[in-house]
């Protein structure tokens, strides 16, 4: 709470504490990068609180403790300290071992040999990124990769760079002790041949250098700090945390990070967003990666037909016309119980569209009906991503996690699909939502079928 419990609370007093929620979300816009629209303004509370706790800071005169907190971090002159305490608080560790195994194929199977060869013949140094590393599950799965691709690796001058902001992610990845959990998605023989009782075998860290980097402030590898690009950055599931500003910069400087013929690989849920316009997208199968653009030599004049972005190298891409087709047809599977062709029509809808987020929503839907609640789930989060005020997204995403046990997100849900609701007009129709008005949906949420 951001007043003194015990104190009056009024209107006024309100417009305070939201007027200091918003500076303090534009603080961690600037200083971390990450993106704290309203709706999750109680999850920034939360951090300060929790952050305020830490630090031994109590509140003042009917000020609380978390109120003080961010005053006080607003006013000083931001320290890494600091910036290191917030990431601990605000930051999301969720990683695994060779997630998106697309991805890992198509470098195991299309990217890396053919960059290997070419640095083979060019002394034998490679380097490699995972920026916004975590707990170092995904630059330990490289290191996997090049083990596995280079068989004279110790010949190589190999750089293998893991950066994060938060401290504790970066302690965990050093030491290279993981859970099962960790490994949700490999095969037995991996564990068996790079692990020993879950720690990666030291044998293969040639190279593995974690370090702190904040990439909304810090100088990148790369030529920003004169040192030599690097052949493969993996900035995934990072920028789409990030305010709008931060994540459109981020993508340039990744981009001058990158050699010539390096690569960039983004999360599944951040691959075809319109921030990376900046660069090449080069699609191989199920996985998109992106590459610095080549310097235009003077082009042909574009067909009429062709689109502003850069078209993917490789995709061959029915033309979107189709895509209600797609849909529509996704629909009425699903309405006739043919959930398995409901599911493969929506998700041919999906790559071809990968910014809508009614598509994720049906897909949500589909799941659901499937008995995927996690996956389902994730579908609702990619939604939001794409949409943050996707009203239905939220309150069905409120009510999967309440199911789950979760209550604290459901409640986060709910309040913003409240919040939502609260500037339409009660007669106006919501998106994807079958007919459903603004104030039909928040008589249902009042009634309790989302807040208790
Ligand atoms: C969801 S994890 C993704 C981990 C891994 N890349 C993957 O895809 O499995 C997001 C990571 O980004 C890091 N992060 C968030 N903001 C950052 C910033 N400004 N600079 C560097 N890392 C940041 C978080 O600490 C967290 O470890």
């Amino acid at each position: 709470m951001l007043i003194d419990r015990h104190a009056e609370p009024t209107a006024a007093a309100a417009a305070v504490a939201d007027a200091l929620l918003a500076r303090f979300s534009g603080y961690v816009a600037e200083h971390l990068g990450l993106h704290f629209p309203r709706g999750l303004w109680p999850e920034l509370l939360r951090a300060a609180e929790a952050l305020a706790r830490d630090s031994g800071i109590a509140g003042i005169a009917g000020t609380s403790r978390a109120a003080v907190c961010m005053e006080r971090l607003m006013t000083a002159a931001p320290t890494r300290a600091g910036v290191e305490q917030l990431a601990r608080h605000l930051t999301i560790g969720e990683t695994y071992f060779f997630r998106e195994p697309e991805l890992f194929d198509t470098l195991e199977r299309d990217v890396l040999p053919p960059l290997i060869a070419a640095r083979r013949a060019a002394g034998k140094t490679l380097r490699v990124w995972s920026a916004g590393c975590c707990t170092g599950e995904e630059l330990y799965s490289l290191a996997i990769l090049l083990h596995r691709l280079i068989p004279d690796l110790a010949d190589w001058r190999v750089t293998l760079l893991g950066t994060d902001i938060n401290p504790q992610f970066l302690r965990k990845a050093e030491q290279g002790v993981y859970r099962d959990w960790s490994f949700r998605n490999v095969p037995d023989w991996i564990r068996r041949c790079y692990f020993d009782a879950g720690t990666f075998a030291p044998v293969l860290r040639q190279g593995v250098r974690f370090d702190y980097l904040n990439l909304a402030t810090g100088a990148f590898p790369g030529p920003d700090s004169g040192t030599p690009p690097m052949d493969l950055i993996l900035c995934r599931n990072v920028l789409m945390y990030f305010a709008p500003a931060c994540a459109a910069r981020t993508v340039l400087r990744l981009r001058d990070a990158l050699a010539g013929d390096g690569w960039l690989a983004v999360g599944v849920a951040e691959t075809g967003h319109s921030l990376l316009k900046p660069l090449q997208p080069v699609r191989f199968g199920a996985a998109q990666l992106y590459r610095r653009p080549k310097p235009a030599a003077a082009p042909p004049p574009p067909p009429l037909s062709a689109a502003p972005a850069p078209a993917a190298v490789t995709v061959s891409t029915p033309p979107r016309a189709r895509m209600p087709d797609l849909a529509e047809r996704a629909r009425q599977c699903a309405d006739r119980g043919l959930l398995a062709a409901a599911g493969d029509c929506c998700a041919a809808a999906i790559a071809r569209d990968k910014c809508d987020p009614g598509l994720r929503y049906l897909q949500a839907l589909i799941l659901e009906e499937q008995g995927d609640v996690a996956a389902a789930m994730g579908a609702l989060r990619d939604a939001l991503y794409l949409d943050q005020t996707f009203v239905l997204a939220h309150f069905t995403l409120g009510t999967l996690c309440r199911r789950n046990g979760d209550e604290r997100e459901a409640a986060r849900h709910f309040a913003n699909a409240l919040e939502l609701l609260h500037g339409r007009a009660p007669d106006e129709p919501l998106a994807h939502a079958g007919g459903l008005r603004a104030g039909e949906l928040a008589d249902l949420m009042r009634a309790g079928a989302g807040t208790h």
